[in-house]
């Protein structure tokens, strides 16, 4: 038999490099291999991927000798940087070029870069229906992932450049879910107005990931935009209805007033959903549920995610 091809994956412990681990893992006659990247090959959940099958190895993505060491001899690398450990964008960015070129120095034959739209291509810093935050940015997480693209092609590695999706998991983990409120009705609240979200399960962007590597060199060079589903808050309120069995209502509140919440971040992810709000059109077109589903056809709908995790959503 072949011998497998070792993808190297960073964040392999997290949400989307672990969905890509466990991907490569359920399908051992792929011809695929996960080595799985970690700060430390000694955490619970590192022990937990070995004992799964994978290659555990050291990483420090603000190094690059070290992602070149641990992308040694593998044939494909998933890259993923992680702005909320930081809030910088100057550090994304960084880490961005550091994965870039150990990938070249690697000779790694394909790179699938995690990354989003850098949003100042259509509100530029002097469009003033959003502030620019932290002196030259829009959306922060999205632009210094989407002024990073260029890196990977400068530096000359066969890159898949990935557009990701919210997670629904943010309903869970990110202070997203159902709020109860004065009038003791749930609700959900977004600053989307009538839009539609487009939304994955953060396990299938990982699943779409590996659909990209099977693929062999067919998405190198392009862009691909995933989700699960594109839905509006009322939609996702009603899906949340039918699981819970009890009204989820939908409050439409306005990026301002979003933007003020006074959450960390909560000015990045009020222009962020203002954005995806206002470029409805161009933002939901770039995710195409049927490549999605056409990279992994396990692909859940928010429906399906939920019946599967509503459990695990902190109700207030
Ligand atoms: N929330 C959303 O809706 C959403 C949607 C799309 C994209 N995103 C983007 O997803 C990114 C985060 O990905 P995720 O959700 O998969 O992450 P995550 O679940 O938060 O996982 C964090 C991972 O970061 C690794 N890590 C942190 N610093 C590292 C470093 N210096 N070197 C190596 N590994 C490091 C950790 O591994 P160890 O501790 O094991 O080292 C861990 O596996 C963010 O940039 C965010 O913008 C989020």
């Amino acid at each position: 038999m072949a011998e497998k091809k070792v993808i190297a994956v960073v964040g392999a412990t997290g949400a989307q490099g672990g969905g890509l681990v466990r991907a490569i893992l359920n399908d051992p006659s792929g011809g695929f291999a996960a080595r799985a990247l970690t700060r430390d090959p000694n955490s619970e959940q590192a022990r937990a991927l070995a004992a799964l099958g994978a290659e555990v190895v050291q990483v420090d993505i603000d190094d690059e000798a070290s992602v070149a060491k641990a992308f040694a001899g593998a044939y494909g690398a998933f890259c993923v940087t992680f702005f909320w450990a930081h809030f910088s964008p100057e550090i994304e960015s960084t880490q961005a070029g550091n994965m870039a070129r150990a990938a070249k120095t690697a000779g790694v034959q394909h790179v699938i870069w995690s990354t989003f739209e850098d949003t100042r291509k259509l509100v530029p810093l002097d469009d003033d229906r959003m502030p620019t935050l932290q002196g030259k940015y829009k959306v922060p997480h999205f632009d210094s992932k989407g002024q990073s693209d260029h890196l990977f092609t400068d530096a000359g590695v066969p890159t898949t450049f990935l557009q990701t999706s919210f997670y629904w998991d943010n309903l869970i983990f990110f202070g997203m879910g159902p709020q109860r409120g004065e009038d003791g009705k749930l609700a959900i609240t977004f600053p989307m107005g009538d839009k539609k979200l487009p939304g994955i399960a953060a396990g299938d962007i990982g699943k779409c990931a590996y659909g990209i590597f099977r693929r062999g060199s067919d998405y190198i060079g392009k862009i691909v935009g995933i989700a699960g589903e594109h839905l509006t808050g009322a939609q996702m309120a009603a899906a949340l209805t039918a699981a819970f069995g009890e009204e989820v209502g939908y409050n439409a509140v306005s990026p301002d007033a979003y933007r003020g919440f006074g959450f960390p971040g909560a000015d990045d992810l009020g222009n962020m959903f203002q954005y995806k709000r206002d470029f409805e059109a161009a933002y939901c077109g770039a995710r195409s549920l049927d490549v999605s589903r056409s990279l992994n056809s396990e692909l859940k709908t928010f429906a399906a995610w939920l019946a599967e995790n509503k459990e695990r959503i902190p109700m207030s």
